[in-house]
């Protein structure tokens, strides 16, 4: 058999991954600024918690979710999305105890079987955050205004930011109600997929991507316009400090999201780089989830970003980022007196905090300098016995073909320069 990585899977290879650390580190400091504190869950959770909190008829719980049973009858699913395991351990550790807005971010692999295409894996990773705590649109405000420095600093300036309020348990029915009304008696023009949620989820219609369900939900009656006091002042509050940040929106009043939780503000951010996978980013408040979790009614926000599309994107978009892969030195030894002394001379460099690296393979100096070029090393070391002897090396810039006689005890000085 030829081993290959699962469908929908794929390996990051070590001349991607200086890029991949690049974006992480900076999503990193983002957060840092912004006063959020790293949380890593487990890869897998209880199979109920995704049932309970995401949603029984999403497509993430009905389709995609991987589960397994243990020995003992366990069920267990590998984490489909990071919110309700973040939720889930705030509770278990009453994160909310020491302050009264919990900030937390992730980095994590996520697993939803789907159909794989550009864009779209049955692993990725998302960059996600999570403000618990607070029902202030001042903190809807600032987790997309986190999200748009963070683009900015890695050099997304072109996406749309998508925006709507999805209301609340209070005053959804009376959308939910006026949907139904308007799509009764067309339900036969719509797919089957949505013939179901007509009967079980009518909001879902709102974002199917087949045609004919366009065209019937075209003149739908919009959400905004059934939203509770308390919600419209909420998205409207969001719209005011966003307007206030100079941060640009477009309202999308069928922008609902793939799962139930949500409450109030969702927002999606689209790249026109990409394809049908445009999504780069998403999220909303789940005023509701801490509750179904452990009782406490504690109104939160976040958001996901997907890496994978975010490198995607950052590549046709022809971004260059500034990754420094270049090593220090690359040692070439003529000789095996001169092999055993760099096996020490690597080690006191590398002491020093010098990265550095040399040749295990016997070749010949001309290879060994090749090498020292592929591993992007600064300079090259040369040591042959005439080197030993007068307690010197030959230093060769790679950049400037230029080449001086360094002492050994100098020689850290002389790279640290
Ligand atoms: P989501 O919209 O399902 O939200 O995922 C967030 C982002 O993850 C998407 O916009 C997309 O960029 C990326 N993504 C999702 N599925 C895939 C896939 N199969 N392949 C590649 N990238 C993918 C959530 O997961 C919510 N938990 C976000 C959130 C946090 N809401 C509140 N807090």
């Amino acid at each position: 058999m030829e081993y290959r990585a699962p469908r929908g899977t794929r390996d990051i290879l070590p001349q991607d991954t200086p890029h991949w650390q690049y974006v992480e580190e900076k999503f990193r400091n983002i957060c840092k600024n912004y006063g959020f504190s790293e949380i890593r869950t487990p890869t897998f959770e209880h199979t109920e918690l995704f049932t309970r909190n995401l949603g029984d008829l999403t497509d993430v719980v009905s389709k995609e979710m991987y589960t397994f049973s243990t020995k003992g009858n366990t069920s267990l699913t590998l984490r489909p999305e990071g919110t309700a395991p973040t939720m889930r351990a705030y509770c278990e550790h009453n994160l909310g105890e020491r302050l009264p807005v919990c900030k937390l971010y992730y980095i994590a692999n996520l697993f939803r079987y789907e159909r794989p295409q550009a864009g779209r894996y049955r692993q990725h990773t998302q960059l996600g955050i999570e403000a618990v705590g607070t029902s202030d649109a001042a903190m809807d405000a600032e987790i997309i205004s986190l999200a748009s420095s963070f683009f900015k600093s890695i050099g997304i300036c072109e996406y749309m930011l998508k925006l709507n309020s999805i209301g609340c348990p209070g005053c959804r029915p009376n959308y939910r109600k006026a949907l139904l009304e308007y799509v009764d008696g067309r339900v036969d023009e719509l797919c089957s997929s949505c013939a179901a949620r007509y009967e079980q989820n009518p909001l879902r219609m709102l974002d199917c991507k087949n045609s004919d369900c366009k065209d019937v939900l075209a003149g739908a009656p919009r959400l905004t316009d059934y939203l509770c006091d308390e919600c419209s002042y909420h998205f409207e509050t969001l719209k005011g400090y966003l307007d206030a940040l100079g941060i640009d929106y477009v309202l999308d009043p069928n922008l609902v999201r793939g799962f139930d939780y949500y409450t109030k503000t969702a927002f999606e951010f689209v790249s026109g780089a990409l394809g049908a996978q445009n999504a780069i980013g998403g999220g909303g408040r789940y005023d509701n989830m801490v509750e179904e979790i452990c009782g406490k009614h504690v109104p939160s926000i976040g958001f996901g970003l997907g890496l994978d599309r975010l490198m995607l994107t950052l590549e046709a978009m022809g971004v260059e980022l500034p990754v420094e892969n270049k090593i220090d030195a690359y040692i070439c030894t003529m000789g095996e007196n001169a092999h055993r002394y760099a096996v020490e001379l690597l080690y006191s460099l590398r002491n020093a905090g010098l990265a550095c690296d040399m040749d295990y393979t016997a070749r010949s100096l001309k290879a060994q300098m090749k090498l020292a070029g592929k591993n992007n090393a600064k300079y090259a070391i040369i040591l042959g016995d005439n080197e030993l002897e007068r307690g010197i090396a030959t230093v060769k810039n790679m950049g400037e073909s230029t080449q001086c006689e360094i002492a050994f005890d100098e020689l850290i000085d002389f790279l640290k320069k």
